[in-house]
């Protein structure tokens, strides 16, 4: 199987841009499995909820969702892009999965990152684990790692691959990405954003692109630049991440020591 990302520098607010852009984009990169980063139609430094309410779309009905889904269908891919969910008068930092058949699931970011806790909604959605025929894959949104209780959660619930849209700021997650997918063993692909926003003077935030594949081993499949915009995609073998044996004698699910963890 075949499994890629997108790495964008989209313009804040220009949606149709942003996602024809990435459409385009998607339609020359050859992967069963695409992912985008977060809030990737929109840009992510909203001034307010009431903006971010006003750029964002119930899943599966708006732009973003119906020009990803042609693109899915299109090239019978899946593809797993970061967008800004209205529901009602609620707004969630959300992913969604989309296959050639339709909107297949939705993951609203449970941890909030900084001035995000004053614009959206905190997630309320499962950590649900969706089978796409030759993989199972998990969804998480960027600051979601520094919680590895998710990516825990997502392997136990039999996650082949984790897919975590980002706009990541911090330098840490890329390595941090790399210890998942080992203590998990599972793969791990961070999409990530580049450019910089700067929507109160003053107030720049610079994103670290550094989008990455990793192997449930910790082999850096593939990396991007961390100033550009760029794609990768690579081969994987799904029987790597459902082999939890560590050595003959240690299996990582089932060595585990519940008794002692307050989880
Ligand atoms: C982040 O969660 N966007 C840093």
């Amino acid at each position: 199987m075949k499994i890629g990302f997108i790495q964008t520098a989209p313009v804040f607010g220009e949606i149709k841009r942003n996602v024809d852009n990435a459409s385009r984009r998607i339609a020359l990169l050859d992967a069963e499995l695409i992912v985008l980063p977060e809030l990737f139609s929109t840009g992510y430094r909203f001034k307010g909820r009431k903006e971010a309410l006003g750029l964002a779309e119930d899943a599966g009905e708006g732009y973003a969702s119906t020009v990803l889904l042609e693109a899915a269908k299109a090239k019978k891919t899946h593809i797993v892009a970061g967008f800004a969910e209205r529901k009602g008068s609620r707004v969630y930092n959300s992913a969604m999965l989309i296959g050639p058949k339709g909107l297949i699931g939705v993951y609203r970011k449970a941890h909030l990152f900084w001035d995000e806790k004053k614009i959206f909604d905190p997630g309320d959605t499962p950590l649900r684990v969706h089978d796409i025929g030759k993989a199972r894959v998990g969804m998480m949104i960027c600051f979601d790692w520094v919680f590895p209780e998710v990516c825990r959660t997502l392997a136990l619930r039999g996650a082949d691959i984790i897919a975590q849209p980002s706009n990541l700021v911090l330098p840490y997650c890329p390595a941090a990405m790399i210890t998942r997918s080992i203590e998990n063993r599972v793969y791990s692909i961070t999409a990530n954003r580049v450019g910089t926003e700067e929507r109160k003077t003053g107030k720049a935030l610079r994103f670290i692109g550094s989008s990455q594949i990793a192997a449930p081993d910790g082999t850096v499949l593939a990396a991007a630049s961390k100033t550009r915009p760029g794609a990768a995609s690579v081969e994987i073998d799904v029987k790597r991440a459902r082999d939890k044996k560590i050595t003959p004698m240690n299996d990582l699910f089932k060595d585990r020591r519940a008794d002692l963890f307050d989880l």
